[in-house]
């Protein structure tokens, strides 16, 4: 498999769904329909925008595996594995807040190859292919090396659900007050290109899915930096930075 033909087919694929999201934000022309809580939204955008994503890689590659946020999983008994949120960040496009973006990440025999995640808005393209570095618009990227919290700026985020108690709340409190500063910027895969690419010096979420973060940490470990992916009480969390921030974080998370 060609990996840098197939970054090439994403980028022209996300080309051309990034105009059509730029285009229905304009005149802000869309529905909006409530998911699993009153505050996980989802538009008609989200749903195109999946369909004109799956229909272009099913074009390029007929036999893969695909799984889509909107849509689930189409198994093809396939090596090859398609990951994609079509607009991650739904809440803050509904808000004509800039932070979303097209996360789409390609696994091999479950393990992540290569990853594109694309912010339409403010034109930043974050690409890699494993072993070959992390890239921003085409430059390449890497983490901080950040040693202490209090010079860090560290990035969160909160699940929808509402119906149980926010298991993020303590970690947050705790945190908050050792760092330079605190970010939510509503879009894990925007957060994890922000630590690739050295904006953000760490983050930390729970209750994440594949989609959110296949090409975001693939992005983070090709620029140099650590993560942790797993579950905690039952939930997913995440850990990600330069080594030392991300040891930092794991300590205050995971450990506490
Ligand atoms: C959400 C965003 C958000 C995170 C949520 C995700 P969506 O994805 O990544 O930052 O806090 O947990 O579900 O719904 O906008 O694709
Ligand atoms: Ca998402
Ligand atoms: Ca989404």
């Amino acid at each position: 498999m060609n990996y840098e033909e197939i970054i090439n087919q994403i980028f022209e694929i996300v080309d051309e769904v990034g105009a059509y999201q730029l285009e229905a934000k304009k005149d802000q022309n869309f529905s909006v329909e409530t998911k699993g809580s009153n505050v996980d939204f989802v538009t008609d955008i989200d749903k195109t925008s999946e369909e004109m994503i799956v229909k272009r890689i099913k074009a390029f590659h007929p036999d893969h595996s695909i799984l889509a946020e909107e849509t689930g999983m189409a198994d093809m008994d396939s090596d090859y594995k398609w990951v994609i949120d079509p607009i991650d960040g739904t809440t803050n496009f509904v808000h004509n807040h800039p932070f979303h973006c097209i996360s789409i990440g390609l696994k091999y025999k479950g393990e992540t190859v290569l990853g594109v995640v694309d912010i339409p808005t403010i034109k930043m393209r974050f690409s890699t292919i494993k072993g070959q570095g992390a890239y921003l618009n085409g430059e390449p990227i890497k983490v901080t090396d950040k040693k202490t919290l209090d010079r860090s700026i560290i990035a969160t985020g909160f699940p929808y659900s509402r119906k149980e108690d926010n298991m993020n709340i303590p970690y947050f409190l705790e945190i908050v007050n050792e760092v330079a500063g605190i970010r939510r910027g509503g879009s894990a895969a925007v957060d994890l290109c922000f630590v690739a690419a050295g904006m953000l010096d760490g983050y930390w979420e729970f209750t994440l899915n594949e989609w959110d973060i296949c090409a975001g940490v693939l992005l983070i470990e090709e620029a140099g930096g650590v993560v942790t992916d797993t579950i905690k009480d039952g939930h997913s969390l995440i850990i990600c930075g330069g080594k030392t921030i991300h040891d930092i974080l794991t300590s205050y998370v995971l450990e506490a």
